[in-house]
């Protein structure tokens, strides 16, 4: 077996060749122009001091590298790593936005399709999914996640992990996934990328590990460590996390690589003197792979010879990292994924297109719709499409967006052009641009307010700029940036029925168009046919079906606001007495957009929930059931939230917790029976000496349309 020939392969290796598999580097240049780091990489591939390479892709790029490790003394094929976060040529929704959908075989097939591309040009491993909990939009991660809720994020990391590996490793159209950033990446401190991390054990486990157990029960072949420190350990030399949780606790057989340079950051971090020491510190901590730090490959092999590092733990990560080579048939092939015929069929596809659309209508959230001015009439004599983002293509696509400036046949459709072609008789599709998306001119509203003056209705499209959400792209003001908001007063003082579409990676804050605009559609970044989605769903061919998977706070100061909070003490019952109430005396606790929130065009009635038993013991679980039926006019899907609420339990408990959730299609007039089984895994926490378990009591079940629209509500006993 695989175990055997890595042992074998392991008796041949130098102590330099065994460093240089847990050696990966950058690489932004093709394979045959200069490098981007110093020294030449393709001779220290020759010397077998690489193991993996991240940014080279392309067949034919991935082939040279590839060829070089060939001509290594032992042959040790290279592992091609790349960001495939959402989608790799056929650009798909941004992750949050993909979370919305609340789709799990859509969000499977999204990662599946992303891996087929990736597979057939050559790459080995997505840096995918990010997992990481977020609860803080001010973050510019939270883009790259699917929110803030553990459970959501759960079911969601188990469709990527699944989705990207396929078949399982070794066939040709799988690549490995890799959970990151283990762990709690996303509670930087007030948002700040990079920050410190301070949390307590209760909200680790509970909140923000959850995702990643998931992804690991899913098969993920790799972890990524994180750049923050957790409690005052950086991630990467924290043993607690790699060690003991997860290759101990979880028995976790993939390896961990580290993120980029995090390791020799360790010494800005105030943890470790030096590289050398940083490199003893990862190592020994259980970090297998340093990306781009060049500390193992600097300091390992001394490390080792004078006995601050046990060659077992290096043999250890070395065996990790070949066993995935060999998982992935690389031994027998090297260049089995750099297949330059199929990466031409199957990359860009018109089928990938195709579902890149059904992703994209899928993740709209339809936020407001007053008198329901949607869906617009096909017949309307002019649209006016006004705003900085009507035109919109790299924007479409959004950060983490692999195409950036490389293959013209993937740029995304954009609004202007989705409505166009919806239309027909492009004569009557008027454009505007306004304003930039961040700026103070004010100059481009004048004649932004006379196109919409002649039009009979107006679709607006504003929000953020790709690279304004993302790695390094923290915002302390998510508010719409610059003058966009004002350009929405300019339009709306018109007196045209208007509709405004928001773009961007995070919750952002637009009160005035909240409460003045009839109808406002969250299109987050929706990818290559984004245009061509919300053209669906500006003009009634999708139903919008999109809940969002994170709050939108009314202003930052609510940072973080989450729908699962606690009680506390002193509860705000009547926003009218705020007195000494645990409240805000100059904003209102509730967000502007809850967890779970979406509309449809059409109507969803909720009634008859059943409870099949009133009191349980822990091995016995209850049906709840009730009817949801269509009450609207247009087929739609509604996504069904179960929660419950734990009264009175020995540590405080959420408010409520998402426990269960479905996706129900409906036709008009059309009505289901719904059910859900709550089990005893449903009721455990960790109790105050960090057990997981239950404790008897009452809890609330509550069925809902979102978080904070309960539709049916019961209660049960949980016996001793
Ligand atoms: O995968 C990413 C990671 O999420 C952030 N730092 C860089 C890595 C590689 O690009």
């Amino acid at each position: 077996g695989i175990a055997q020939k890595v042992n074998n392969l392991l008796a041949k290796m130098t102590l330099e060749e065994k460093i240089g598999q847990l050696n990966q580097y950058a690489s932004y240049k093709n394979a045959t122009g200069p490098i981007s780091n110093t020294g030449n990489m393709v001779d220290e591939i020759k010397q077998g001091r690489v193991g993996s390479i991240l940014k080279v892709n392309g067949a034919v790029d991935t082939r040279i590298y590839q060829q070089a490790a060939m001509q290594s003394r032992l042959k040790i094929p290279l592992l091609f790593g790349e960001d495939v976060i959402h989608g790799y040529r056929t650009t798909f929704p941004i992750p949050l936005a993909e979370a919305a959908s609340w789709d799990m075989d859509a969000i499977r097939l999204s990662a599946r399709i992303a891996a087929t591309e990736a597979a057939a040009s050559g790459i080995h491993w997505t840096f995918a999914p990010m997992v990481d909990i977020s609860r803080d939009p001010r973050w510019g991660r939270v883009m790259e996640g699917a929110g803030e809720d553990p459970y959501l994020g759960s079911q969601i990391a188990i469709a990527r992990v699944k989705g990207f590996q396929g078949d399982g490793l070794g066939s040709l159209d799988a690549v490995m996934a890799c959970a990151k950033h283990f762990a709690a990446y996303g509670a930087a401190i007030a948002g700040r990328d990079y920050n410190a991390v301070d949390m307590s054990d209760r909200m680790l486990w509970e909140v923000y590990l959850p995702p990643f157990k998931a992804a690991l029960d899913a098969g993920a072949a790799t972890f990524m460590n994180s750049f923050n420190e957790l409690n005052g350990i950086p991630a990467t030399g924290n043993s607690y996390l790699q060690r003991k949780v997860l290759k101990g606790k979880w028995g976790f057989k993939g390896f961990v690589v580290s993120d980029w340079g995090s390791i020799a950051e360790m010494v800005n971090h105030g943890f470790v003197k030096d590289k050398n020491e940083a490199a003893r510190v990862a190592l020994n901590a259980g970090s297998d792979m340093d990306m781009e730090g060049r500390s193992y490959i600097e300091y390992l092999p001394q490390l080792v010879r004078s006995g601050k590092v046990s060659i077992t733990l290096v043999d250890d990560a070395v065996r990790r990292v070949l066993t995935k080579k060999f998982e992935l048939g690389l031994f027998d092939d090297p260049y089995r994924f750099s297949d330059e015929k199929r990466e031409k069929e199957i990359v860009n596809s018109p089928r990938n297109h195709e579902v890149a659309k059904m992703m994209a209508q899928k993740s709209i959230v339809l936020l407001k719709n007053e008198g329901e001015l949607l869906p617009l009439s096909r017949n309307a004599k002019s649209i006016a499409v006004i705003g900085p983002l009507a035109k919109a293509k790299k924007d479409m696509n959004g950060f983490w967006a692999l195409p950036w400036g490389i293959a013209d046949e993937s740029e995304p459709v954009s609004l202007f052009e989705g409505i166009q072609a919806k239309v027909g008789d492009k004569k009557n599709v008027w454009y505007a641009k306004g304003c930039n998306v961040n700026d103070t001119s004010r100059a481009g509203f004048a004649e932004a307010a006379r196109v919409a003056q002649n039009a009979d209705v107006v679709v607006m499209a504003i929000g953020e700029a790709y690279n304004m959400s993302g790695e390094a792209k923290s915002r302390a003001n998510i508010h719409l940036p610059g003058v966009q908001e004002e350009l929405v007063k300019a339009i709306q003082a018109t007196g045209k029925p208007t509709v405004v579409l928001v773009m961007g990676g995070r919750p952002l804050i637009f009160n005035w168009t909240a409460d003045h605009v009839p109808a406002i559609l969250f299109t987050w970044w929706l990818g290559v046919e984004g245009g061509n989605a919300m053209a669906d769903v500006l003009f009634g061919d999708y139903n919008p079906s999109a809940k969002l998977p994170i709050t939108f706070p009314r202003s930052e100061g609510q940072i973080p606001v989450y729908y699962a909070s606690k009680n506390t003490g002193r509860p705000l019952v009547d926003v009218n007495d705020v007195a000494y109430k645990s409240a805000y005396i100059d904003e209102l606790n509730t967000p502007r957009f809850a967890f779970g929130y979406g509309l449809s065009y059409t109507h969803f009635k909720y009634s008859d929930l059943k409870l099949s038993s009133k009191k349980i013991n822990n091995t016995q679980t209850i049906t709840c059931s009730f009817t949801i039926t269509n009450s609207g006019k247009y087929t739609g899907e509604e996504v069904v939230q179960l929660y419950l609420r734990n009264r009175v339990a020995s540590v405080t408990r959420p408010v409520k917790e998402l426990k269960d959730f479905k996706k129900i299609k409906l036709m008009p007039s059309e009505s289901k029976t719904v059910s859900f089984v709550i089990d005893k895994q449903k009721l455990c926490f960790y109790n105050q000496s960090m057990q997981w378990g239950t404790e008897p009591g009452m809890f609330d079940v509550m069925i809902g349309s979102a978080s904070n629209d309960i539709r049916l509500s019961d209660d049960f006993e949980l016996l001793k």
